[in-house]
């Protein structure tokens, strides 16, 4: 057995997905980076964020009630990281980052159109759990780029997401494949329990 040393409490989970959130405030595109994100719902279609209120933001969740969750690819790790450590009290990021802003389906919130993946969400809920609230928001729209689909499924090395790891602050790229999910546990279901 291998040794294992208790560090309490902490928010240790391995690996986080990097997005980017995007609202609209004071009428104008505000972009912020969120590790503490993941799937909250399958039907209707829900996805779970952790934002404190302190953010520029949140101003604009709570104001317009709608958001978009853009997922950057390893190359965005620049304006990624720079979504995350400043404010948009503090300067006009959109522009700074040279990114481009697009707006769909008559949809009021900025997406990214550099990243791959935009989840166009309305706010569910917001529920105050302590230096964070909990966003949960319905996903009305996915949008993806053609190049990443195939056969019309999002294709994961296409993507090529950027994934943050808490702890030493890092950011990464995804590794290769390893096995095929909903397969590679099968072979166990035949085999004698130790
Ligand atoms: C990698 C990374 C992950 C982050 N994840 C979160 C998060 O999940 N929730 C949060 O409230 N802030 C998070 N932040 C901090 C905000 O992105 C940061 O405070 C940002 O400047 C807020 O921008 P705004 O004030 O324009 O909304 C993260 C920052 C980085 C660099």
């Amino acid at each position: 057995m291998v040794e294992k040393t208790a560090l309490g409490a902490q928010t240790f989970l391995f690996p986080m997905p990097a997005v980017v959130v995007g609202v609209m405030v004071n009428n104008r595109p505000n972009f912020m980076t969120v590790a503490w994100t993941g799937m909250a719902c399958a039907q209707p279609p829900m996805l779970s964020m952790a934002v404190r209120k302190q953010r520029f933001t949140y101003e604009g969740l709570t104001i317009h009630g709608l958001f978009s969750v853009n997922v950057p690819k390893v190359e965005h790790a620049e304006w990624v990281d720079y979504f995350g450590i400043v404010s948009g009290r503090e300067e006009d990021k959109t522009s700074r980052a040279g990114i481009d802003v697009m707006y769909r389906d008559g949809h009021e919130a900025p997406m990214i159109a550099q990243c791959p993946v935009n989840l166009m969400c309305r706010v569910e809920q917001m529920t105050t759990l302590g230096t964070h609230d909990l966003i949960v928001g319905q996903i009305v729209q996915t949008y993806v780029d053609e190049d990443c689909l195939v056969r019309g499924v999002p294709d994961v090395s296409k993507i090529d997401p950027l994934v943050y790891a808490t702890g030493r602050k890092t950011y990464h790229g995804l590794g290769a494949t390893v096995a095929k999910a909903y397969r590679v546990g099968l072979s166990l279901r035949s085999k004698k329990p130790e």
